[in-house]
């Protein structure tokens, strides 16, 4: 259906990136959304980690909005930062530190 990706960890900093996306029959169906949710949790309760942060392309209407329902708070943008098909994209940085997600955590 598709997958939410952990990029990398960055053990001295307790931080990591992460990413998602879903084969064209399993939108709009939350799964991503939910998906994300459930790989923050174990990031954040098995791993320790600090902060996480995703990047959305910026005319990424659907993905923007996987990450601001997963918690996340919008930084800035990266210019031409991302590969997408045949240029470079503008993304988004989305991040949410550890003390954000225990203070309100996202319903499952
Ligand atoms: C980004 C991507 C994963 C988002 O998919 P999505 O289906 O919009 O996201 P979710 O799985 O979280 O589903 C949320 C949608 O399902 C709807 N939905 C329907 N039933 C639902 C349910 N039972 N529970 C939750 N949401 C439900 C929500 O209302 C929402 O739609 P809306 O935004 O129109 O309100 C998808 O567009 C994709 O794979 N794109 C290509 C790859 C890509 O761009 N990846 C990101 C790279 S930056």
């Amino acid at each position: 259906m598709g997958g939410v990706v952990c990029w990398y960890i960055h053990k001295e900093n307790r931080n990591a990136e992460v990413g998602h996306w879903l084969g064209s029959a399993s939108t709009e169906h939350g799964l991503a959304t939910r998906g994300g949710k459930a790989v923050l949790e174990y990031l954040f309760e098995v791993h320790d980690l600090h902060r996480i942060k995703m990047q959305c392309g910026v005319a990424n209407v659907a993905s923007r909005a996987v990450a601001e329902r997963c918690g996340l708070t919008q930084e800035g943008t990266g210019r031409e930062s991302h590969w997408i098909t045949d240029g470079f994209v503008d993304h988004v940085l989305y991040s949410i530190l550890a003390k954000e997600w225990a203070a309100n955590p996202p319903v499952m």
